[in-house]
């Protein structure tokens, strides 16, 4: 019996992690899979309702690690994993994405010769200011094997010399978990909720620290609202980040001041998706949200001056514009008038990549010989 351990950490980590144990059902008797919660994030609107959302059972592990500055974060998840990996000596450490919780318990498994296995990988925004950058370089220098979503990401770790047979190109997680839960999504009452109409409003959402800690790209990004208000409603499910910078700010009068604009808490994994799939456009600085709205071919216009996931402005819907706010209003507006980008499905999006990982884990830790 081999023993799997997965690590979350943070929002965008749960709905990645549900498909690999979904996957992983299918050889219980081969593999035990153990989930570890770093608690990076613990309200419950940033966590628990994803477990239920998206039929996790309760993690194995909770660390209650909370905020704190990234080296204190980062150092409480690599002090309490330690132990962890000390005491199961697991046979693979699954990590996703870019958030400290990954690259915390990458580094603490490789010091520890345990084999790293991460999903997500190779992807760039070549924009060191991004805490996520750092996170991605160091934990695909550490990974044993790198399952990546887009050719980018293949391209990208190439050039950085790793190995080709550590790569696997294999589609993406995320997106197991989009089409996997879109039918039940549609049953959300969410819009009924906000009393809104399908393809009548713009979902936002903005967490990036350049955005949201910084007053002036704040209040720019509020001037897109001003001059749009008249034109469409929105939806924005505040991260907690956002929701106190906006108070030390003093910027709460003006956001309740636009009527159509609902600010609310963050929401679940199935409302989100009910929201995207009938948003006529989305506002985001998300990194996975340009790429459910490529999946659900939803117009997208990123508010960041750069993207990781390239393929999703390059065959998908979404349009990069920065911190450019007259081009951000233009192209909200061709959007909001029908004719925003509708782009196509990017490769290996099928709903599949679990599947395919874990069929490769298996083969290469010799599963089946034990
Ligand atoms: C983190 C990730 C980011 C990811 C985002 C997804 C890092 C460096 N950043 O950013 O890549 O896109 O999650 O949402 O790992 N807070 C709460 N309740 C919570 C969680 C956070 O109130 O449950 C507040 C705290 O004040 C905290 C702040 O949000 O200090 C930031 O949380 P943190 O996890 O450090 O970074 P995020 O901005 O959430
Ligand atoms: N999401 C959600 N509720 C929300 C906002 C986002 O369920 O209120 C989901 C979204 O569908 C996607 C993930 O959270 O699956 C993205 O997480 P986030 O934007 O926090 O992180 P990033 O992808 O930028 O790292």
């Amino acid at each position: 019996m081999k023993t799997f351990l997965s690590v979350v950490g943070a929002r965008p980590n749960f709905m990645k992690v549900a498909p690999l144990h979904r996957a992983l059902q299918s050889f219980t008797d081969q593999i035990r899979h153990v989930i570890c919660h770093t608690g990076q994030h613990y309200d419950e609107k940033m966590s628990t309702v994803f477990f239920e959302d998206l039929e996790l059972p309760r993690p194995d592990i909770y660390l209650g690690i909370g905020s704190g500055s990234h080296a204190e974060q980062t150092a409480n998840v690599m002090i309490s994993f330690e132990k962890v990996l000390l005491e199961l000596q697991p046979d693979l450490v699954i990590v996703v994405g870019d958030v400290n919780s990954t690259l915390a318990c990458s580094v603490t498994a490789a010091k520890l010769h345990i084999p790293v296995a991460h999903v997500e990988a190779g992807l760039r925004s070549f924009d060191r200011d991004m805490p996520e950058e750092i996170n991605r370089m160091v934990t695909d220098v550490l990974a044993d094997y790198l399952f990546v979503t887009e050719q980018a990401g293949m391209d990208n770790l190439r050039r950085e010399g790793i190995s080709e047979d550590k790569l696997f190109f294999v589609g993406h997680v995320m997106i197991d978990s989009l089409k996997y839960y879109r039918e039940k999504a549609a049953k959300s009452p969410i819009l009924a909720s906000f009393d809104v109409l399908p393809k009548t409003f713009t979902l936002v959402t903005l967490h990036r620290p350049s955005n949201v800690d910084v007053k002036e790209n704040l209040e720019r990004i509020l001037t897109l609202f001003e001059t749009l208000q008249d034109q469409t409603r929105f939806i924005f499910p505040v991260h907690p980040r956002t929701h106190a910078r906006i108070d030390e700010f003093g910027l709460r009068e003006r956001f309740n001041a636009i009527d159509t604009l609902t600010l609310c808490d963050p929401v679940g994994y199935l409302d989100f998706l009910k929201l995207m799939d009938n948003a006529a456009l989305i506002l985001t600085d998300s990194g996975g949200i340009q790429e459910e709205s490529t999946w659900l071919r939803i117009p997208c216009i990123t508010l960041r001056e750069s993207t990781e996931r390239p393929v999703t402005a390059e065959i998908g819907t979404n349009e990069v514009v920065g911190l450019n706010i007259p081009l951000a209003v233009e192209k909200s507006r061709a959007a909001l008038n029908g004719n925003g980008k509708r782009g196509t499905i990017p490769e290996l999006w099928d709903g599949r990549a679990a599947e395919r990982i874990v069929e490769i884990l298996m083969e290469r830790l010799d599963v089946n010989n034990e």
